[in-house]
Order: structure tokens, then sequence, then C-alpha cells
């Protein structure tokens, strides 16, 4: 199953309700634009939930709910990769394969992984060490500016790719669009 928000229509939503609260300084300076969701086995794992909310003063949370089939899980892997849009998304910065269950063990804040874990724990249900033996629900999850306050990323359009396996088959996969203005 695939879900697509579309951006445009996002941006257009955001702005008008930036300008409609003039008086309010719209001060996030990050947010996500799109999100897509996709599965490689949906009787793995189902996407029942894969959205943007505009919660207003263009910020945008972004929900996931994941149903999964073959519980507990205690083995996991990230691939990460991030793009920079500059005529076409083109690789940036990381590309890098994680051990999840070890990184949310001992997530180190200091690492880009570890801030986005980090970030994604205190919004989710994975705030806690392996094995999972329950769906995965993200909730509201924002891209706030101080997630990036001690990574300096340019302003400009970036994507992050986020494929995930268990027991060494890629099961899902979810890619996160999100601006960075100055
Ligand atoms: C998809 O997942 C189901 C449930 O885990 C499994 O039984 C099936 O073999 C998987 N299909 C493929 C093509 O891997
Ligand atoms: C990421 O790195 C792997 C090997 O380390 C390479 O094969 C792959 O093309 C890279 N992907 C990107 C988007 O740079
Ligand atoms: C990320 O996953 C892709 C696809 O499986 C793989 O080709 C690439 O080497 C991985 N990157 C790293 C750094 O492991
Ligand atoms: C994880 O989050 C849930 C829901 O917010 C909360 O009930 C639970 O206590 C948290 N667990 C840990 C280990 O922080």
């Amino acid at each position: 199953m695939m879900a697509l928000v579309s951006r445009r229509l996002l941006l257009i939503t955001a702005a008008i309700l930036c300008s409609l609260s003039l008086r309010i300084e719209c001060r996030s300076k990050s947010r996500f634009t799109n999100m897509l969701c996709e599965s490689y086995n949906d009787s793995y794992a189902d996407f029942k939930k894969c959205k943007l909310n505009l919660l207003g003063r263009g910020r945008v949370g972004a929900d996931i709910y994941v149903k999964l089939s073959e519980l507990p899980i205690d083995n996991s892997w990230i691939n990460w990769s991030i793009y920079r849009r500059y005529n076409g998304f083109r690789p940036f910065l990381y590309n890098v394969s994680t051990d999840l269950c070890q990184l949310l063990e001992n997530s180190n804040v200091l690492s880009f992984q570890g801030l986005v874990m980090n970030a994604i724990m205190t919004r989710s249900n994975l705030n806690h060490s392996c094995p999972y033996n329950h769906d995965i629900i993200i909730d509201n999850l924002e891209f706030s500016d101080d997630f990036l306050k001690n990574l300096p990323l340019p302003q400009g359009v970036y994507k992050i790719q986020l494929r995930f396996a268990t027991y060494k088959v890629w099961r899902v996969q979810v890619t996160m669009f999100f601006e960075r203005a100055e």
C-alpha cells in the first residue's frame, strides 16, 4: 500500500495559515512537506496510516501506523540515506546502515541517527529497547529546528529515505521530504 500526501496542497495550506496569522510569528523554519510509506510485503507489514497533519502556523506532524504480523522482532536494521534537491535529488551527507536494536539501547545523541531516533522515540511507541511485540505507531512527529541545531544543514529541500529490515529482509521504506527555509 502506498500513501501520498500532496506536497503542493500542504505548502499552499501552510502558507495560507501563516499569512492568516500575520501577527503571530511563523516560527518553524523546517517542516515535513511530504511522506511516502511503502511496504514490500503487506502481509508482513501493513501501513494503516501514513499521513502529514497541518498543526497550524506552518507546523506539520507526521502520523504512521504499521501493522506487523510476525512478532516479536528483535533483529532490525535501518538503512539511511539523505538527498538534497539540486537539479533532482542528489545523495547528501548520509548513507549508512544501523542496527536499530543497538541504536535504541544506546542512542548517541551526538550522531545524526541518535538525534533522529531520539526525536522519533518521544513521539512513538518505539521508546523502548528490542524486542518489539506490537505494531509501530508514530504520532505527530514534527520536524523542528531543534532537531537540526547540531546539524548545520543549508536551506533547501531534502529527502530522507529510511529502509527497514528485520531478520535481514527489507520490509518497508519510508521516504520523508522536508524543507529548511532560512
Ligand atoms: C509476506 O509475508 C507473509 C507473512 O509474514 C509471509 O507468509 C509471506 O511468505 C511473505 N511473502 C513474501 C513474498 O515474502
Ligand atoms: C550508499 O552506499 C552504498 C555502499 O556503501 C552504495 O552502493 C549506494 O549507492 C549508496 N547510495 C547512495 C544514495 O549514495
Ligand atoms: C542501503 O541499502 C541498499 C539497498 O539494499 C544497499 O544497496 C546499500 O548498500 C545500503 N547502504 C549501506 C550504507 O549499507
Ligand atoms: C513510551 O511511551 C508510552 C506512550 O507515550 C508511555 O506510556 C511509556 O511509559 C513510554 N515508555 C518508556 C520506556 O518511556
